[in-house]
């Protein structure tokens, strides 16, 4: 008889996007008539840059001729994406990290949810609460947790994050073994500072604990004092990974490049407190269960670093910061409470009301499919969350439909 992995058995019934996609199905369905506005889940709506289609073309013509054919490439990704990703976003930014320690791969997504493997089952898990729910559910899936009860996971620690502390924890007053972060934040918006950046890195050293850093959502800092990598701090280096994804930043949620930085003294223990690098393991699970990103995708995350291809993130990352500056006046305008909208594409709105009320109301009297803050945890009861990432057209006219109806 074939066992299950019965964790999967603690888990909602489906995964949060995938449960409000059906929702929306539905009203569709019974409502025809209705043009519905999509600012639920993140999912770029812009093309992708030119420099990328056209990196992307020429790779594919390299790929269709003998001579310039190529078949596996390196798991780890090719040198010249992960030379280009070490000088861009890290040496040039004094953030001391060499083109060895990127791993180049298909999404953030997976990255996140997959790094966990390296962890022992014990390990004492600290979430924010809201969270992106892909921390937390590969855990479950993992054995990690204990059962659901109520709204919330046993044997997790949750970092509350709430209007009371601008959305940003404050580490723990006992150890954890490891931390996840993400800023940007998903969903709230809040950007962290240098001092509370620090914060996080020195309770790890403290606690030999790791801390998972998705920085997916850089890309949309504009304030030049927020840290856009966890490696700014000093010291990170040896307790933090950082995860990086083109999905928000080049438009690449359909076309799939990410990646992930592990530096080489970023340490993990044995039971028997013995030190073992992670960079190793990273590398033998990659080498073991991946591939590679397509050739075609890693010449086209390689454009992003053109002159002509950071021009034109820049212009896209800039359209939709002005999405989300429209969103966030008009929330403000109806009298509600936000964060993010600002370095960030995500407006996190206190909507002073059950989140999956809210989130019927505005689908069923405006037409426009928001994110319901529960799903991303208890402390998201009374928000939702609006995405930034469509047309101006559309933006402008959810937001008009949602005045009329609050
Ligand atoms: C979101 O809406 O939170 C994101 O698009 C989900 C993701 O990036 O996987």
């Amino acid at each position: 008889m074939i066992r299950i992995n019965e964790h999967y058995l603690k888990l909602q019934s489906s995964y949060l996007f995938a449960e409000i996609a059906q929702r929306v199905r539905r009203f569709q369905e019974e409502n025809p008539e209705t043009e519905v506005i999509k600012l639920g889940i993140g999912d770029v709506t812009r093309a992708l840059p030119e420099a990328c289609v056209r990196a992307m073309h020429n790779a594919v013509d390299e790929l269709g001729r003998e001579e310039t054919f190529r078949g596996y490439g390196p798991e780890q990704g090719y040198a010249f994406l992960r030379e280009a990703i070490a000088r861009e976003d890290f040496q040039k930014r004094g953030a001391d990290i060499s083109e060895e320690e990127v791993f180049v791969s298909d999404g953030a997504k997976c990255d996140t949810a997959n790094f966990q493997e390296l962890l022992g089952p014990d390990a004492y898990v600290a979430l924010p609460d809201p969270v992106y729910p892909v921390y937390l559910d590969s855990n479950v899936m993992a054995g990690r947790t204990g059962a659901l009860q109520g709204d919330r996971f046993q044997g997790v620690r949750h970092l509350e994050s709430t209007r009371e502390n601008g959305f940003i924890p404050d580490p723990p007053g006992d150890p954890v073994d490891v931390i996840y972060l993400c800023f940007p934040n998903n969903p709230t918006g809040a950007a962290i500072g240098h001092e509370d950046l620090k914060k996080w890195v020195d309770y790890a050293r403290e606690n030999r604990a790791l801390i998972l850093y998705d920085a997916a959502y850089e890309a949309f800092i504009r304030d030049d004092s927020l840290p856009r990598s966890i490696y700014e701090v000093p010291g990170a280096k040896e307790v933090a990974v950082e995860f990086r994804s083109f999905s928000k930043t080049a438009g690449f949620t359909g076309a799939r490049c990410a990646y992930t930085v592990v530096p080489k003294e970023c340490t993990g223990y044995t039971s028997q407190g013995e030190a073992v690098s992670l960079h190793g393991l990273w590398l033998r699970r990659q080498s073991t269960k991946f591939n590679g990103a397509s050739y075609p995708m890693q010449r086209a995350a390689e454009a992003v670093y053109s002159r002509e291809g950071a021009e034109q993130v820049r212009e896209l990352i800039d359209f939709y910061l002005a999405n989300a500056s429209i969103v966030l006046s008009q929330m403000r305008s109806l009298g509600l409470t936000c964060s993010g909208g600002e370095n960030s594409p995500y407006i996190w709105v206190h909507a002073g009301r059950d989140s999956k009320e809210m989130f019927e109301l505005l689908l069923s009297r405006a037409g426009v499919v928001c994110t319901p803050g529960i799903g991303f945890g208890s402390c998201g009861r009374e928000y939702i969350r609006i995405s930034a990432f469509n047309s101006r057209r559309n933006i402008e006219t959810a937001m008009e439909r949602i005045g009329k109806v609050l």
